[in-house]
């Protein structure tokens, strides 16, 4: 397994991501690919899986040939029934091939999301709420879907990265790389296998947006071992001069991120995003669930309990939170690179529990880099705060500046990204719907606006405290972004405000 050679070894980020070793896990961290997998996702099962693969294919509202699918007649529930057998020995037969796994895991995620949930996309359709979903997921797809969970560390519903969205692409051109034009959905709901949809555009964003990745990890890992060598490096460039340089890299890549991010508008309309986000709702803290999901044939009195679980009268009730951009690792990774600190409230507390629903390693790596930049006392000795032994240093003053200027510009791109994803929000979901909850049943209104406002607060907080330090202060740039987040900070205030009251929401409002 390669490592960063120059880097602290104690975490293997790899540089190689060894894309044909089937004995690896599909998701790993590296300096290439940063969070996205290994290798391109694996599109043809074998033909032990040729029914799935048949029913996956006519499922869509509207299949790859344009013509209405299961979901578009309400026909998935009895096809389920009719056509597919148990596969859980078929899944048994291939378990040695993790990547395999993993793509068995989304196809068999894709299908229990779409049963779960066909009878709320009926009613949706007709206009009305969502009501109740099915609550009963039948040993055929719940035996399979909990094996190869099992055997991928994923729990054994829809995620993020695992399924819907990272695991969920492939090259019209294999040539051509992950160029934007040449990347089309494996698996979608309603239009996606059509690139120019909106369903399409949404999953796309994401994807094209963790490409950018490889830079951000390799940055994050390099301001810390800057930081861990400070004592003890003598050699030029100097662990200030290097982590100025690993901040930068850090920055370069989050403005690649917030750029794309910016693509969401045109490629996916707000009109229409809430007719496919029906199917990606999880069964956490959401109406259609109000009993769990029991899951034929597992999580029985006699078998392993999983996570998320409460018990009745037939057997385990399950619940796991729906997929969710919240458990991307690229913003949580600058988070923890800067020790962002987020308020003591019940809304953290799911920003907490949405870290269960990241691959293995991804999870491994922000706790790996949360610990070291905490325990290195990363953010005091790059800002000189006070009681940091660089406190007082007479050397490096232009450097120290430069540090305490490119720290606030990446904060300041976080700050970007969960800004445009409140707007994200306002405008594809809080204008559209009143459903209360979010896919990964974090409260609508709420939610997102707790860590946008703790980062704008941490940024008013540390400017207070170095922006001014020297006399020349941190430079006009850094004073347009902070005139920017006294504005914003204003505007959040009163827009949850507003958006509370209209909603009847009350509680802890973070802002
Ligand atoms: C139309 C576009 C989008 C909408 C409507 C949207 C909606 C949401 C909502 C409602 C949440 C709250 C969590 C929950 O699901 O319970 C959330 C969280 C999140 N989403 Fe998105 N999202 C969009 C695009 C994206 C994209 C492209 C990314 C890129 C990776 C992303 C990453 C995140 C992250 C990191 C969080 C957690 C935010 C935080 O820590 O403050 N989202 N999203």
């Amino acid at each position: 397994m390669g490592s960063l050679g120059h880097a602290n070894p104690s975490f293997p980020v790899l540089d190689d991501t060894r894309p044909d070793d089937r004995s690896l896990p599909a998701f790993m961290v590296s300096t290439t690919r940063g969070f996205l997998p290994r290798m391109d996702p694996i599109e043809t099962l074998p033909p032990d899986f040729d029914v799935l693969e048949s029913i996956l294919q006519r499922m869509p509202v509207k299949t790859l040939s344009g013509e209405p699918g299961l979901l578009a007649h309400g026909k998935l529930g009895e096809t389920v029934a009719k056509e597919l057998p148990d596969l859980t020995d078929a899944v048994e037969k291939y378990k040695d091939d993790l990547p395999l796994m993993n793509a068995l895991y989304r196809d068999y995620s894709f299908l229990a999301s779409a049963y779960l949930l066909e009878p709320c996309h009926e009613r949706f359709v007709r206009g009305e709420g969502y009501g109740l979903a099915r609550d009963v997921l039948p040993a055929n797809i719940a035996r399979p879907i909990a094996k190869c969970a099992a055997l991928c560390n994923f729990k054994p519903f829809m995620e993020y990265a695992g399924s819907y969205a990272l695991f969920n692409y492939r090259l019209a051109d294999p040539s051509q790389g992950l160029a934007s034009h040449n990347l089309r959905l494996i698996r979608a709901f309603e239009r996606g296998l059509d690139p120019a949809s909106s369903e399409a555009g949404f999953v796309l964003v994401h994807i094209e947006m963790v490409k950018h990745s490889g830079p951000l990890v390799a940055g994050a890992v390099a301001c810390i071992d800057a930081c861990s060598s400070r004592h003890h490096s003598s050699a030029a460039p100097s662990p200030r001069a290097r982590l100025n340089e690993a901040l930068r890299t850090v920055l370069g890549a989050l403005q690649k991120v917030n750029a794309t991010m910016e693509t969401m508008w045109s490629r996916s309309r707000p009109t229409e995003y809430t007719s496919f986000r029906t199917f990606i709702f999880g069964i956490t803290s959401q109406s259609m669930f109000p009993r769990g999901v029991l899951y034929e044939g597992v999580f029985s009195s006699d078998s392993e309990g999983e996570s998320g679980k409460s018990g009745n009268e037939n057997g385990q009730r399950v619940s796991f939170r729906g997929e969710s951009g919240a458990n991307d690792s690229m913003i949580p990774l600058v988070d923890n690179l800067l020790t962002v600190p987020m308020p003591d409230t019940p809304l953290t507390e799911i920003l907490r529990d949405f870290r269960s629903y990241r691959p293995g390693e991804h999870r491994r790596f922000l706790e790996w880099v949360g610990r070291a930049a905490e325990e290195g006392g990363l953010k005091s000795w790059a800002l000189g705060l006070e009681g940091s032994e660089e406190e007082n240093e007479d050397d490096h003053q232009d450097e120290k500046r430069e540090t305490r200027a490119l720290w606030i510009k990446v904060l300041d791109q976080v700050r970007d990204f969960r800004w445009r994803h409140w707007c994200f929000a306002r405008e594809y979901i809080l204008k559209r719907t009143s459903h209360p909850t979010a896919t990964g049943g974090s409260p609508i209104v709420t939610w997102l606006p707790n860590q946008l406002a703790a980062v704008m607060d941490e940024m008013t907080r540390l400017y207070g405290a170095v922006g001014e330090k020297e006399g020349e202060g941190l430079g006009s740039e850094v004073e347009a972004i902070m005139d920017l987040v006294g504005r914003q900070r204003e505007m959040l205030r009163k827009e949850v405000r507003k958006f509370c009251e209209e909603r009847g929401v009350e509680g802890a409002v973070p802002v």
